[in-house]
């Protein structure tokens, strides 16, 4: 359970100006806690927490800049903070050969390297205090290689596998991290990553069942659909599941 007493009493939360990250920040603030949000569109989240009951730290940053995670760290060295969610991320669709490849590589900067940094910074102060929690956002990509999303699927891979092998190593800290690999999920990412989607989960169920899990469990698949495909991808050999993403996401893109 979420209390400012486990996990605050400031958490954390990247990407909160949309999507998962906008509605975790939402439901930690009505569980008590004072929240630090951070992405690049400031006027979002001024606009955010302006309706959040508590205190907040609006702080606008690019996570693909070099740099800014360690920012991030210097900023909020001085609030006791007890929860990392690094929602903040993004993904593209279509051809890999017609992709930009500094959008991509900046995608692994976000996804990848500003989430590892986060989270080494965070772990080694929660750690040090014998408690805290890390959330990280996987997919239902992050199993297989995907077919034109190939580099999006990837982070998310290393996302997956980061936050399996952090789960084991911080346990002995008091510190519980969470993998969330929600499936098709209604908010602007689909926009920005130029695809369709069908079937999509609500945000705000997501961050429901991803805050639930923390602390209980290492690996959370949010959502009905994404727990349908889940199940029948994790029965299926991976050469199939490859084909199967592959028809997903050409109907998506
Ligand atoms: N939606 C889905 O179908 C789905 C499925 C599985 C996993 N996920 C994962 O869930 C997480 C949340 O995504 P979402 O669905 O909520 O998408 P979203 O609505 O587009 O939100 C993404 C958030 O990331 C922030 N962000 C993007 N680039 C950034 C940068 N360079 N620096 C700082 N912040 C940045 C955005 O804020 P600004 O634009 O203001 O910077 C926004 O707050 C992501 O990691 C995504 O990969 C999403």
């Amino acid at each position: 359970m979420i209390t400012p007493q486990r996990y605050g009493p400031w958490a954390v939360v990247t990407g909160a100006s949309s999507g998962i990250g906008r509605e975790i920040a939402v439901q930690l603030a009505a569980a008590g806690l004072s929240l630090v949000l951070v992405a690049r569109r400031e006027d979002a989240l001024a606009q955010l927490a302006a309706t959040l009951p508590g205190e907040t730290l609006v702080i606008p940053l690019d996570l693909a800049a070099p740099g800014a995670p360690a920012g991030l760290l210097a900023r909020t060295a001085a609030l006791p903070v007890g929860l990392l969610v690094n929602a903040a991320g993004f993904g593209s669709g279509g051809a890999f050969l017609d992709t930009d490849p500094i959008a991509e590589s900046q995608m692994v900067d976000v996804n990848c390297r500003a989430v590892l940094e986060l989270s080494h910074g965070f772990a080694r102060r929660f750690a040090a205090q014998r408690r805290g929690g890390i959330v990280l956002f996987s997919s239902i990509v992050a199993t297989q290689g995907v077919p034109r999303s190939a580099n999006y699927a990837a982070t998310k891979a290393y996302v997956h596998s980061l936050a399996e092998g952090l789960a084991d190593e911080l346990a002995p800290y008091g510190v519980d991290v969470l993998a969330s690999a929600p499936g098709p999920t209604d908010t602007g990412f689909a926009h920005r990553a130029g695809m369709t989607m069908a079937n999509a989960e609500s945000p705000v169920r997501v961050a429901r069942e991803t805050l639930a899990a923390l602390g209980r469990r290492r690996l959370v698949v949010p959502g009905g659909f994404a727990k349908l495909l889940t199940a029948g991808l994790t029965v299926t050999p991976r050469f199939l599941r490859v084909q199967i993403m592959k028809q997903v996401m050409k109907s998506m893109t």
